[in-house]
């Protein structure tokens, strides 16, 4: 099909609100590696590869195989039959999760294992409150939406009662209106004000992505997670740490996000990368809180732990630890920020550049001293690089942060080829701002 019959059925035959890129729609065809091409066979470097989620870029041969293998011996069969590459796959998460996070249950996406995290958290405690973080962002189902911190992605009354919001550790647009480090990331506190007076002071959980993904890769300060997790755990709340974007070696140096932070989660959640591009959720959390569920109700997931979903993450792992591991990751990714720093240095409409290795953003701003959000610059930043090649991804609250997350088998030369074309981009744009 041509990129014209797509798009009339994809009006026709798919609901409008579907959120698509680019003013003029782009419709994938294939990819390679870091490669894709579009349906007229035009090549596009991916630098938000499928978000953040084809993390060890397109079709990588050892994966396809692994599928391959498994797809003609067996493509389904539910979690009411163990199969060998579902515990395999437990287990080697199991291996690279922190502390004593040992036992998964898998589901599809990471909506879905959030709202796993939160009905185990619940069962668990006994409570039934939650605390999450605005600008936050956990998924499209009606508890998801009540969970996030993010008005532009609530669909129609998506409030839930028991969800309380704290404010988030957004250092460039402090909420208290304070400077790191001098505030002695006071934000975190507030997490302990939000129970006092909006919750029955119990708590079943703290719901956190260790950088917020969708609101813009917001990386909180050093201090942040320890102070935030001895006040949930004061109030006998679980820590669920979402690692939906984070996880599977992202940030650089260590497999998942928190542990820059050197806090061990009670829960943790995951998905997009996990897999490499197939549909999978996972929730993880130690022996002693899962069997809190036993006896209390039956649970299944049709899809959940598919073996060929199972494979694909088996393979996927693997590739990250023969050619893409945290410390790759870590050195490919502090390539990229500098870059981005240097681009910082030549582009007012540039505001901030954060995040942690192959995950960064860039805050647009029309003037730096009021940081009035740029939207419309990313937009024309989005035209540019698609026109010279380069596809990223975008977000925050305002709609001005630039996601550059390419697949972590990334490496120098794709590192500089994004920057050129950034740079070229910026050049154009900055002249009308
Ligand atoms: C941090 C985070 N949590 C949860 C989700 C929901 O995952 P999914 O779209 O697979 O349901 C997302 C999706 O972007 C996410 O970024």
């Amino acid at each position: 099909m041509n990129k014209n019959e797509i798009l009339a059925k994809q009006e026709e035959y798919l609901w409008p609100n579907h959120l698509l890129y680019y003013t003029d729609p782009l419709p994938l065809d294939h990819g390679d590696g870091l490669y894709v091409w579009d349906v007229d066979g035009t090549k596009y470097l991916d630098f938000f590869a499928g978000i953040l989620t084809n993390s060890v870029g397109h079709n990588h041969p050892l994966v396809v195989e692994k599928m391959r293998e498994q797809i003609s011996k067996l493509v389904h069969s539910s979690t009411l039959y163990p199969n060998e590459n579902h515990v395999n796959l437990a287990e080697k998460i199991a291996s690279i999760a922190p502390g004593a996070l040992q036992t998964s249950f898998f589901t599809n996406s990471g909506t879905e294992a959030n709202e796993t995290a939160v009905m185990l958290a619940k069962a668990y405690t006994g409570e039934q409150e939650i605390i999450a973080l605005r600008h936050g962002y956990s998924g499209r189902s009606a508890l998801a939406m009540g969970l996030m911190g993010q008005s532009e992605w609530r669909i129609g009354p998506s409030q839930i009662p028991g969800i309380s919001h704290a404010i988030n550790p957004y250092c460039y647009r402090c909420p208290l209106k304070m400077t790191y480090p001098e505030c002695g990331v006071a934000c975190a506190e507030d997490i302990e004000d939000v129970i006092k007076t909006t919750t029955s002071g119990r708590i079943a959980g703290f719901m956190v992505e260790p950088i917020q993904g969708v609101g813009g890769f917001i990386t909180p300060p050093k201090e942040y997670f320890k102070i935030a997790s001895e006040i949930v755990e004061h109030y006998g709340g679980l820590f669920i740490c979402d690692e939906v974007q984070t996880g599977f070696g992202r940030t650089g140096q260590h497999w998942f996000g928190i542990e820059h932070w050197g806090v061990e989660p009670d829960i943790m959640t995951m998905a997009k990368g996990i897999a490499g591009g197939m549909p999978m959720g996972n929730t993880i959390t130690t022996l002693e809180i899962a069997s809190e569920l036993v006896g209390k109700g039956m649970s299944i997931s049709t899809f959940g732990g598919n073996p060929v979903s199972c494979a694909a993450a088996l393979g996927t792992i693997e590739v990250m630890e023969t050619e893409a591991n945290p410390n790759h990751v870590a050195d490919v990714g502090s390539r990229l920020q500098s870059g981005l720093e240097q681009l910082w240095d030549k582009y007012p409409l540039i505001g901030d550049v954060r995040g942690k290795g192959l995950m960064q953003g860039i805050e647009l701003v029309k003037d730096r001293n009021t940081k009035e959000p740029a939207p419309d610059a990313v937009s024309e930043i989005f035209e540019q690089t698609r026109s010279y090649g380069l596809l990223i991804g975008k977000g925050g609250l305002y709609g001005n942060v630039l996601r550059i997350s390419p697949p972590l088998t990334a490496n120098n030369d794709h590192v500089d080829e994004a920057l050129v074309i950034l740079d070229h981009a910026f050049a154009k744009v900055q002249e009308d701002f």
